[in-house]
């Protein structure tokens, strides 16, 4: 045995957010830091303790690194079986599916999903529970607080682990498991969808685009899209994946995906166009001379569902955020499912996915999947699009139009106001919470305020609930402002608003986005006087 206990100080600032704990590389290097935190979960899951656990990353820089502490602090607290993605490499949902598949006591999953990297960029760690989902509210709290009283840790000094080779190696009592990253999952979307049908499509010469973004996708999107659906090798663009993410950010949206949308609107674009971001869990879905924003692919996906193999029974029912487009609340009605809304999150589906309450569930931020996995799935959705076009013989651009005649069309944007001074980003939520009370029954542009408060959130499984989740701003169906601060930076504070525009009128489905949410970002300025109170003009980020 070459177990060593090492003592440490606690840092006090190993909150988790939105989905784990994400810091600057430079604060994951301090002495202990990560060993800290890694101790605080194997103390609050004791669980873990002669079971299986799962680790990998989405390859960026201090991945390696992180993944030899977490083996060998595995090691030195009892864990039975450890599998790790070759070459430290996992995408989320893979991860997600692994631990369910092994029926492991959880995983640790390396990764600040979209955020840049490099020694200057950001790194994070993420504990998903048995199941495969994120940790509840309750086990992030709890592991938050050991982290502030921490003394030291337990770490197996010695075991050399490769994890560029595949196989088993038994040291002491864990056993080790060194997996293809993407075999698994592979089988998994072979289960749901029709891979003869897509690559039966792909053969007659649609063309199909998908961008990795030098991030963790590109081995997955390779073996699936060119080996396994015959895909020409050009239709996966920045598949290897590089510690620094090329320089680049990965994260698909209108501004990091813009080559993708100029692609898209060019004279012989790819019938379909996908992305996802650095750990894979989001996607960007495009058709020749459109984009589907997130809200809108969500509704349309789950309209189209159950024509695919692994969805033939059909929906249980649809799951979104609260700041998500409604759209696909409409489709849940004509279906006769229940629609749940949930605070921003994916953590928050997990129990209505355990529950079999849900068979879909998105975000606005680019985040789509379904009960096949816990974590969101960007390239699930690009195989759900692909499945569908390949069945409706329609092109994207077909199945938005029909979308919106069929249900009405949600004019949707995000506006990020990044990196904000903390005190002012809270003046701001402030300052509209303090106009809240009084709005019901006034106008906001034309339409009536119907509600105005604060999201707040009773999970119906384990009866937890989760207050503070958004101020918002609802006329009937007819549009909504939604603001929150994010829980992901790293840097300051980033405010998010939604604004959001409903139309059912054919006459009233073909403006652009930024001429029908004008009003609503006109009503914007006059409740939350975001210039006013933050001296900037415009968002950073509109997506
Ligand atoms: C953001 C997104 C949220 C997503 C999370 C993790 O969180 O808004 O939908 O689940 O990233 O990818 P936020 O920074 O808004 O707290
Ligand atoms: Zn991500």
């Amino acid at each position: 045995m070459a177990i060593r206990e090492i003592s440490s100080s606690p840092y006090l600032d190993q909150k988790p957010g939105t989905a784990g704990l994400r810091k600057k590389v430079s604060v994951f290097q301090q002495p202990h830091y990560l060993e800290n935190f890694v101790q605080a979960v194997f103390d609050c899951v004791p669980a873990l303790k002669g079971a299986t656990l799962v680790i990998g990353g989405d390859g960026r820089y201090h991945n390696r690194d992180a993944i030899r502490v977490v083996v060998a602090m595995a090691m030195a607290n009892g864990v039975g079986r450890i599998i790790i993605g070759q070459g430290g490499l996992l995408s989320t949902p893979a991860a997600s599916h692994l631990i369910r598949k092994h029926d492991a006591a959880g995983g640790f999953l390396l990764t600040a999903s979209h955020n840049p990297a490099g020694p200057d960029g950001d790194f994070g760690i993420k504990f998903n529970i048995a199941g495969g989902g994120q940790a509840g509210e309750g086990l992030t709290q709890r592991i938050y607080e050991r982290s502030k009283a921490i003394d030291g840790y337990r770490i197996y000094e010695g075991a050399n682990v490769d994890i560029d080779r595949r196989g088993t190696v038994v040291i002491d009592r864990t056993s080790i498991e060194v997996v293809d990253c993407v075999d698994d999952y592979a089988e998994l979307m072979q289960g749901l969808f029709d891979f003869d049908r897509i690559a039966d499509w792909i053969s007659r010469g649609n063309g199909v685009r998908f961008d990795a973004m030098h991030a963790v996708t590109g081995p997955y999107a390779q073996r699936i899209l060119v080996e396994q659906l015959g895909a020409p090798a050009a239709a996966v663009i920045n598949a290897t994946p590089l510690s620094d993410f090329g320089g680049g950010h990965p994260d698909p949206n209108l501004v990091y995906g813009k080559h993708l949308f100029d692609l898209a609107m060019s004279e012989g674009a790819p019938a379909l166009i996908g992305a996802s971001d650095g750990d894979g869990d989001r996607n960007m879905i495009l058709g020749k001379g459109i984009f589907i924003s997130p809200g809108d692919s969500l509704a349309m996906l789950a309209a189209h569902l159950p024509r695919l193999p692994g969805y033939r029974s059909g929906l249980r029912g649809i799951a979104r955020s609260m700041p998500t487009s409604r759209a696909a609340d409409h489709v849940a009605k004509a279906l006769k499912v229940p629609l749940y809304e949930t605070p921003t999150g994916w953590k928050f589906f997990c129990n209505l996915l355990d529950a079999g309450d849900v068979t879909i569930c998105g975000e606005e931020s680019f985040g789509t999947s379904s009960s096949h996995t816990r974590e969101k799935d960007g390239l699930w959705a690009v195989l759900a699009w692909l499945n569908t076009l390949a069945v409706t013989g329609q092109s994207v651009e077909q199945i938005a139009q029909q979308h919106w005649h069929r249900y009405g069309r949600h004019y949707y944007a995000r506006h990020d106001y990044e990196g904000l001074k903390g005190p002012d980003a809270e003046a701001v939520m402030q300052a509209f919470s303090g106009t809240l009370g009084a709005l019901p029954g006034h106008k906001l542009g034309d339409w009536e305020v119907t509600l105005a408060d604060e999201f707040s959130y009773q999970d119906k499984v384990d009866g937890s609930l989760a207050t503070g989740q958004g101020l918002r701003v609802v006329c009937g169906d007819h549009a909504r402002i939604v603001l929150r601060l994010s829980g992901t930076g790293t840097q300051g504070a980033t405010l998010r608003v939604y604004l959001e525009r409903y139309e059912s009128d054919p006459s009233a489905l073909g403006w652009t986005v930024a001429d029908a949410l004008a009003p609503l970002r006109t009503a914007l300025e006059s409740l939350a006087r975001i210039g006013e109170l933050t001296g900037r003009n415009a968002p950073d980020l509109v997506t």
